[in-house]
């Protein structure tokens, strides 16, 4: 695609943030927009897809319109629009997917839908110093737990995933348990400070000495059976067993998050390593992430943690690569729940 300004516009409403940005030459971020849906969701302690897709309804017109004018930017000068189609809520996805079609027909400009996971992996090229092709990419968010090799732009192979949960889904199932509310990652993130993650020893599942997949349900279980135990014993938490109980189950998330993404990164032979997505937004994951890449002298890179949550700009990236290579969806194509990268 010729493109003339080397500006684009993207749109993320794959679950329960409405995003905006736009975009100079896929790198460079002049307005990212994101409205959280948090205070809709709260009281019901998790998101309810139905709210979600009126929401985004809502807001979709107000967030495009304060990422243009954020960027300095209007319509006349977009060269093409890239939007996410999957996978994710589809109510939610068919907001932006429908509002992305209608710009692009009104304004006569190319778009493509683009997969969420695969904007996740995007996400570090927005960063001064992004890493060279190819590396290891763990997504770690509220639907996904991923290990891929990225070989490039469109060039990914799946190397392991989650049987069961997400690791951000137990965060959010484990707070809820507590009482803790909603999303439970960063409130577990803020507790375990002032815990010991060593005072509960809570089990890790790493299915085989070699495999690059997950398990996060035997983990939740354990939580509710020790919550279970310990009110049937006694009556209410303190607040000391609370941050102990939240820093030994983000302890054990953390162990084997870690231990698995340096396995892929020594069976493939690859030392540069990314890592992305709303549970890489955590502080001891990073941390850990960090001292353990230092160890084993393997290079890491890992996006702010704005970028690691749902933004658009991670959709911009990897929709103006395709832009580029002339890749564009046509106004049939439609939005997916179960969207395999
Ligand atoms: O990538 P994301 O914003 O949306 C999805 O694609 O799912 O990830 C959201 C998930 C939620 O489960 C949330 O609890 C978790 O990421 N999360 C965190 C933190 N911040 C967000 N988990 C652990 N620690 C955090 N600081
Ligand atoms: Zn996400």
């Amino acid at each position: 695609m010729a493109m003339k300004k080397g500006i684009i516009l993207a749109i993320e409403t794959s679950c329960d943030d409405t995003g905006a940005a736009i975009l100079l030459d896929g790198r460079k971020i002049l307005s990212n927009v994101v409205s959280s849906q948090v205070s809709i969701h709260q009281k019901y302690g998790g998101v309810v897809p139905e709210l979600a897709s009126r929401s985004h309804l809502e807001a979709i017109v107000p967030i495009v319109t304060e990422a243009l004018g954020r960027a300095g930017v209007t319509l006349k000068e977009i060269d093409g629009i890239a939007v996410t189609q999957g996978p994710g809520l589809v109510g939610s996805l068919l907001v932006g997917l429908s509002f992305a079609k209608s710009i692009a027909f009104a304004m006569g400009i190319p778009f493509v839908g683009v997969n969420h996971v695969e904007a996740h992996l995007s996400a570090i090229f927005l960063e001064e110093e992004p890493p060279r092709f190819p590396f290891i990419g763990l997504v770690v968010s509220g639907g996904h737990t991923s290990l891929f090799r990225v070989d490039g732009f469109g060039k990914v192979v799946r190397l392991g995933q989650t049987r069961d949960d997400a690791a951000g889904e137990a965060f959010d199932k484990v707070a809820k348990l507590l009482g803790l509310g909603y999303p439970g990652g960063p409130i577990i993130d803020e507790l375990s400070k002032r815990g010991n993650p060593k005072a509960i020893r809570f089990p890790r599942a790493f299915l085989g000495k070699n495999s690059l997949d997950f398990s996060f349900s035997g983990l939740k279980t354990a939580v509710v059976h020790f919550v279970k135990t310990y009110q049937e014993s006694s009556e209410k938490f303190s607040e000391g067993l609370l941050c102990d109980i939240a820093s030994s189950f983000q302890e054990a998330v953390v162990d084997v998050l870690v231990q698995k993404t340096i396995l892929a990164s020594k069976q493939e032979g690859i030392r540069r390593i990314v890592i992305s997505g709303g549970v890489a937004a955590n502080r001891l994951f990073r941390e850990r992430m960090r001292e353990e890449a230092l160890n084993q002298k393997l290079k890491l890179y890992i996006p702010s943690p704005q970028l690691c949550t749902d933004n658009a700009a991670m959709v911009g990236v990897i929709g103006y690569e395709y832009l580029k290579q002339g890749i564009r969806s046509d106004y049939s194509t439609n939005a997916y729940s179960n969207l395999p990268l």
